[in-house]
């Protein structure tokens, strides 16, 4: 188990893929735009020469790591991988498109997993003919920092997939914890209502993005306020999470709140985009 492929080179994917080569996996990087991949390899090489410059690591560490990268453009080159990490954006019926390609592509024992934060593993998986080798490892933003992996079984994923999902995550050096396949699993089911209802507040009218953000960060000791968090996820992603869940549970309660579409709608995507919720 020591080869990666990896589909999405966005910002979850240019971590994972940072990641795993500095654990020692040889990591092959698709994106359907090269060009995001090639800056995604870029973009790590300029962050270690950050860290170089504080000693945080040499330059035999970023050759190893950037050797262990190799940008592909073609997805049929995915196909030796022992586990694939899907990386795409928040979108079903995208996913199971791709994990329908992976079906095809990939051999009996490897693992299939979705970063997803919010979408069913099991209706991704139904998009497959090996249902009991997919997995949701939801990994957090960002990733190289996060030490925490939500690890999603879908109904049919057996437990010998679940082991091989641990032990990959073990191997990172990252803490897990098991979360049953419901919309939004765990974290994003408590996380995503608290962002909702910060926007909420200013959709009201009144409230400050800074004001909402200081009550939480000093009411409840955490160092980041809910839009503080939204603005560094990507409020697209946000909204795809609240959809997702409204679909999933047919609940009002996770309605996203019309301001958040708005700003999608504007492109005030958070800090990607240069603005979202604050202004960068
Ligand atoms: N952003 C976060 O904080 C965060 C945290 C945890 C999990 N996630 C999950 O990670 C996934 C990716 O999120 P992101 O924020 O990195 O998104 P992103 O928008 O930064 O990147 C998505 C990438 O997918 C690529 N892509 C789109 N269609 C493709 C296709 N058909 N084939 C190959 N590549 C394709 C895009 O070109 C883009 O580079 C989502 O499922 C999201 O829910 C995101």
């Amino acid at each position: 188990m020591n080869k990666i492929g990896i589909i999405g080179a966005g910002i979850m994917g240019t971590d994972l893929a940072h990641i795993t080569a500095e654990a020692g996996f040889s990591v092959k990087l698709y994106d359907i735009k090269t060009e995001k991949s090639v800056a995604a390899k870029e973009f790590i090489a300029t962050r270690l020469d950050g860290y170089i410059a504080k000693n945080r690591r040499t330059h035999s560490d970023k050759e190893k790591i950037l050797n262990n990268i190799k940008v592909v453009d073609n997805f049929e080159d995915l196909a030796d991988s022992d586990i694939f990490l899907e990386a795409v954006f928040e979108d079903l019926s995208l996913k199971q498109e791709i994990f329908q390609r992976l079906d095809r592509i990939s051999s009996a024992g490897t693992v299939l997993a979705s970063i997803t934060s919010s979408i069913s593993i099991t209706e991704i998986a139904s998009a497959t003919s090996k249902p009991e080798s997919v997995i949701g490892l939801h990994f957090l933003n960002p990733a190289r920092v996060m030490g925490l992996v939500e690890i999603v079984p879908g109904f049919c994923t057996t437990v010998e997939t679940i082991e091989m999902a641990k032990a990959f995550v073990k191997k990172l050096k990252k803490d897990f914890i098991e979360a049953k396949d419901y919309p939004g699993f765990y974290l994003n089911r408590i996380l995503y209502p608290m962002i909702n209802e910060a926007a909420f507040l200013l959709y009201e009218g009144g409230a400050k993005p800074e004001v909402i953000d200081k009550a939480m960060k000093k009411g409840l000791n955490i160092p980041m306020g809910p839009l503080e968090i939204a603005d560094m996820v990507g409020l697209d992603v946000i909204l795809k999470i609240g959809e997702e869940m409204f679909r999933g549970y047919a609940d009002f309660k996770y309605r996203p709140c019309p301001l958040l579409r708005k700003y999608v709608a504007s492109g005030y995507l958070g800090r990607k985009a240069g603005r979202g919720f604050y202004i960068y």
